[in-house]
């Protein structure tokens, strides 16, 4: 069984959009929507637990919990409220153009490999990545062909991530993903190729990317 998990609860200030992230119109809906119909279009799942900004009414068909101060945290709420599951998947409202066939690969690959703790959706990096110091100088050039740049969705087995948010504060804090710390915990973490159509809205010319492409899907469906 699994339960997925929508993180929702960010203010989104580098979108300067005076509101919640989750809550700004993405193509005539709230950000938040696009990523809990790609899930509900899902038959495996038992339950959507989205973690939202205090005050912001639950959306129909999920369960909604307030979400906490950084984004582990809103995660560990989140998880808290989950019921009863094997498989927990975790998604960034922030992605609204998951697909849920994107969703159901990440699961079905972690499904497939008894060995590995998680499988994250990620795709191969194709800018030239530096490691710079706090001079401004570039002290190593990373080599490209080993890095992915990380997606959600990310799922978990439940056991392996209620260990890993089980740290302190500060260290949830620093986590920019749920699969950080899962590795730290030495735990076995998989790549499962995803598009690069699965972005993150962070800036508006991301919220504007996003539009064009979710445009483009409605013109597409018969
Ligand atoms: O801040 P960042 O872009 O990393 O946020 C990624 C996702 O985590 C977003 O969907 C955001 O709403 C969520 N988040 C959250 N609770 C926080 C901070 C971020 O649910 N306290």
């Amino acid at each position: 069984m699994t339960v997925a998990l929508i993180v929702a609860a960010g203010s989104g200030e580098r979108l300067r959009a005076g509101q919640p992230k989750a809550l700004v119109e993405l193509a005539g809906r709230p950000l938040v929507q696009w990523s809990i119909d790609a899930l509900q279009a899902l038959d495996s799942l038992e339950r959507i637990v989205v973690a939202l900004p205090p005050g912001v009414p639950a959306p129909a068909g999920v369960t909604a919990v307030e979400g906490g101060a950084v984004r582990s945290d809103s995660v560990r709420r989140a998880l808290a409220a989950a019921g009863a599951c094997e498989l927990v998947l975790v998604q960034d409202a922030a992605r609204p153009l998951l697909t849920p066939e994107l969703a159901g690969a990440v699961i079905a690959a972690l499904e497939a490999d008894a060995e590995a703790d998680a499988a994250i959706a990620a795709v191969p990096v194709t800018d030239t990545i530096k490691a710079v110091d706090v001079l401004g100088a570039v002290s190593e050039t990373l080599d490209r062909s080993r890095l992915w740049a990380v997606q959600t969705p990310q799922v978990f087995r439940r056991s392996a991530l209620e260990r890993a948010l089980a740290v302190d504060p500060e260290q949830l804090a620093q986590a920019t993903d749920d699969a950080w710390l899962v590795e730290r915990a030495g735990g076995r973490v998989i790549v499962v190729p995803a598009s690069d159509e699965n972005l993150k809205v962070t800036t508006p010319m991301d919220l504007r990317m996003a539009e064009l492409l979710i445009q483009a899907r409605l013109r597409q469906r018969p």
